[in-house]
């Protein structure tokens, strides 16, 4: 198996105007397929792990990874997975979460209103290049968080169920130097169905 970059559900213009049809499509088309073929031209020196997903090279701090590959999967890798991920948790059509899932939510972080100030406050504070991640621990917690570059939850055990790309390549075009108003807007293109299945099958 080669890695390879995963189409889109929607078009490049779906999100407008959220996020700039511009800045999905070099965002897919350009930055995705480079941490592709660089995902790609590292493993291809072991090309036994072919074989693995690539959640499963990131699991356990890249445990299955060899030491002369592990940065280059760990960032392109990472970089790979990442965006897979991120493209499936976008959404056009201005979803809202179930009451049922807000409800999870209350529960957690005390209001919607909470939960949204803190992850949006975990984006904006990850200093240069991250994500901001919403996750669930293997205490079955919900947890938000940031990280550097593209390192995953997934590596340290944990899974994800939302994210924010909070990279550069992923705002400036539209919003330049306002990354507070690109996470303002994130809140409307949210694929909330799928963040309710992905935390189904977490909770299990
Ligand atoms: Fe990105």
């Amino acid at each position: 198996m080669v890695y390879t970059l995963p189409k889109l559900n929607f078009e490049y213009n779906s999100l407008e105007p959220f996020m700039d049809a511009q800045t999905v499509q070099i965002h897919h088309s350009k930055h995705h397929q480079t941490y592709t073929d660089k995902l790609n031209e590292a493993v291809s020196k072991h090309p036994e792990l072919f074989k693995k997903k690539p959640e499963e090279l990131l699991k356990n701090n890249l445990a299955l990874v060899p030491e002369d590959i592990k940065t280059a999967v760990r960032n392109h890798g990472g970089g790979y997975w990442n965006h897979c991920f991120f493209w499936e948790i976008l959404a056009p059509g201005k979803q809202t979460p179930s009451e049922k899932f807000k409800k999870i939510i209350e529960k957690e972080f005390e209001s919607f209103d909470k939960f949204k100030e803190q992850f949006s406050n975990a984006a904006l504070t990850q200093f240069g290049s991250g994500w901001a991640w919403l996750v669930l621990t293997p205490e079955k917690k919900l947890k938000i968080y940031n990280l550097p570059n593209q390192d995953s939850p997934i590596s340290k055990g944990d899974i994800p169920l939302l994210t924010i790309d909070v990279w550069e390549h992923a705002y400036y075009l539209k919003y330049q130097n306002k990354r507070v108003e690109f996470i303002a807007n994130f809140w409307n293109i949210i694929n909330w169905k799928k963040v309710e299945e992905l935390y189904k099958s977490a909770i299990k």
